[in-house]
This record gives C-alpha cells, structure tokens and sequence, in this order.
C-alpha cells in the first residue's frame, strides 16, 4: 500500500484533513499527532478498522484502544452512563493527556475494548486531532502509532520508520509537546485508580477528584499481580540493547555511568548513556544523549523515545541511563524507563 506523507508542520491542511476524514469514514487508517504521542487512527465505531489497526501495528488483541473524541457531547453515546467525576475531570483536563476508563455502551465494538466492558476516552489537547476525529465521523480509536513493543512514536517520521506501506496515511504534524502517553484513570473502581502514569500526575487528579489511587499492579514486579491496564503487563519501549538505570547521588552516578562506559569501550562494545543536560559533559566515554534539563522537566519526556530509537538505529549495544525522578511527570518518565530496563536498575 503506499501511504499518504500529509505535511501538516504549518497548521491544518482543510484538503488533505478532507482526504484524511474520507479514509477514516471508509475504514482506513491514518496516524496523526497528538500533544503526548502519535497515534494511529481508524473509525472507532468500526470493528473492521480496528482490527485493522492491530494487524498493521502486531498487536495482541486483548489490548484495547482508546477512542478519541472531540466535543464532550460525543460520550454519552459510548458509555453506558457518565459518571460525576467524568465530568469533573473532563471539565479540568479536557482537552489534555487524560484517559478515563468507563463502563462501554453497545455502540463501542467489543473488538475495540479487547472484549472488556469498559471502554478507554480521550480529548486530544491538538488542533490536528481534533480535525480529523470530526472530519471522520467524531469517534478515533487510536493506539500510538509504533509497531507493538517499540518505543511510541514522537515524530511522524518515527511512525513512518514502523508503519510505512502499512497504513493509508501520515500526518506529520512536527515533533509532539509532551512525548510520553496520556495518564489513565479508572473510574469503575470504587475508588480512582491510575492504570498509568503521565502528564496528569497524581497530586493533580487528587485536587479534583480527592481519592485517587495508584494500581498497585504498576510497582509490582510479581507476575502474579498483574497491572490492570493490559497494555501494561508487555515488555515495552524496549530498546535492542540491555538497559540499566543507575540511581544515587549525582555525582556517585556520574562517576558509575562513566567507568561503566570505559569498561564496555575495553570489552568492545558500543555504549548509550541517556543524562540529564546538567550531567551530560561529564561523561567522557560512549555515545551521550542528553534526554533534556531536570529543571524543565517536560524537556526530558519529549526526547526519551526519540533517543531510545536513536539508540536502535545506531546499534549499541549497551545502554546506561541516569534516573529522572522529576516533580510532575518523573512517575510518568521513569515507568516507561523502567519498562524499557525491564527493571533492571543499579544502586550506586
Ligand atoms: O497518549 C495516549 O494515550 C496515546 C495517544 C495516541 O492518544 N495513545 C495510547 O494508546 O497510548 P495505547 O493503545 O498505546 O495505550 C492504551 C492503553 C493500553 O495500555 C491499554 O491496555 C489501556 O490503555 N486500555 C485501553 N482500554 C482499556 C480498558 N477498557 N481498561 C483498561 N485499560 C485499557
Ligand atoms: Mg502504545
């Protein structure tokens, strides 16, 4: 198939946004940008294009989308009812980086929920989106347009890297504002529960809606206990070479990362160190990406994909990774690290 370059970097193109409704509303797929990551788009009322989009991402079909709207009105024809708090939420964080888990109605697929009862929404917080989820038809289902298990995609060209030839279209809409996947929030729960971090931390959810509580799936490393979310329980993001985080003070840090470095340089090995700004020059071995600075935190979430799949394309073969461990979106930051490490962290 040849896919469509739609270049959208000046703002809304309304002939290529028709084009792009058009293949929507007849069951194809295009992937656009979003203010977290990019997301591959198909008609979310359609169980043809979902399954669709789980075949041109290889995506396991337990994993459920997210269907992306653009006017509040449009939830209550997908959800059995909306909870209070839906609109609590959606009145503080709407349009924004926030998922929130309902109970489905009989208009959403069963293939889109992964045969659930709940269904996952979100408002894109990006004039791009939101054109085309009304120029298709006002329902998105959406995951982040990677090939499943690679790092989500931040660029357009990232989603052309995985999904060329495989989708009908890609608007390249500029590198994303946040580069890390929205939070989601579970409202069937007794009480709230995050199934997984992001920009909308948990201190933010808790000033509107009180209770909130983290899934304790997220922390466990007992298979037993599996985190809620499915998409959740895969080995993500992950990078080719073997990843470690190294946590402790900054300098005893600095000072592990740069002899562990020389050690793989004497081994003949190519070494990745992902730093901070404030720490990257004092590495001296090894090829050194700097994600972003500490104290413009989001900086480091837009780049830690794209240097993940740097890391990919140049071949390392081990990587070293600082902790990140921000304010606001450090949980966000360091689960998808940790997911890329598969845990595998060094205390120094
Ligand atoms: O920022 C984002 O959310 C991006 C952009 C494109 O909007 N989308 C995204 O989608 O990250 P995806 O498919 O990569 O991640 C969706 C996550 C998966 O972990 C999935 O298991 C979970 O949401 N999910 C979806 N529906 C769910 C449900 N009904 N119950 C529990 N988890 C659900
Ligand atoms: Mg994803």
């Amino acid at each position: 198939m040849n896919t469509i370059w739609a270049d959208m970097r000046q703002g809304v193109d309304a002939r290529l946004m028709e084009t792009a409704g058009r293949i929507i509303a007849s069951g194809g797929l295009v992937a656009f940008p979003t203010e977290t990551v990019y997301g591959l788009g198909g008609n979310a009322l359609d169980s043809d294009a979902s399954a669709k989009i789980y075949r041109a991402k290889g995506r396991p079909s337990d994993n459920p989308l997210i269907v992306h709207i653009a006017c509040l009105d449009s939830l209550e024809q997908i959800v059995s009812s909306v909870p209070e708090q839906a609109y609590m939420l959606a009145h503080s964080f709407w349009p924004g980086p926030l998922t929130i888990i309902m109970n489905r109605s009989a208009h959403v697929p069963s293939s889109v929920t992964g045969g659930l009862d709940s269904v996952a929404v979100r408002m894109p917080d990006h004039e791009i989106a939101l054109a085309l989820i009304r120029e298709g038809g006002g329902y998105i289902a959406a995951p982040s347009a990677n090939t499943s298990g690679r790092p989500s995609p931040t660029t357009a060209q990232h989603v052309r890297d995985d999904l060329d030839g495989k989708i009908d279209m890609i608007i390249d809409g500029g590198s994303v504002g946040i580069g890390v996947e929205s939070t989601i929030i579970d409202l069937t729960e007794d009480i709230p529960m995050i199934l997984r971090p992001g920009y909308i931390s948990l201190e933010m959810l808790r000033d509107v809606l009180g209770e909130v509580r983290m899934d304790p799936g997220l922390h466990s490393r007992d298979p037993s206990f599996r985190p809620k979310a499915p998409g959740m329980k895969y080995r993500h993001y992950a990078p080719k070479a073997d990843l470690t985080i190294v946590e402790g003070r900054a300098e005893d840090v600095r000072a592990a990362i740069d002899s562990l470095a020389r050690d793989a340089a004497s081994r003949g090995l190519t070494c990745g160190i992902i730093a901070a700004d404030e720490d990257a020059c004092g590495y001296h071995c090894g090829i050194v990406r700097s994600a972003g600075s500490r104290a413009r935190e989001i900086t480091i979430s837009q780049h830690l994909f794209g240097i993940l799949r740097e890391f990919d394309d140049l071949g390392v073969d081990v990587i070293y990774s600082e902790s990140f461990d921000t304010p606001q979106i450090g949980a966000a930051i360091m689960n998808r690290l940790m997911k890329a490490a598969g845990h595998h962290i060094l205390k120094v």
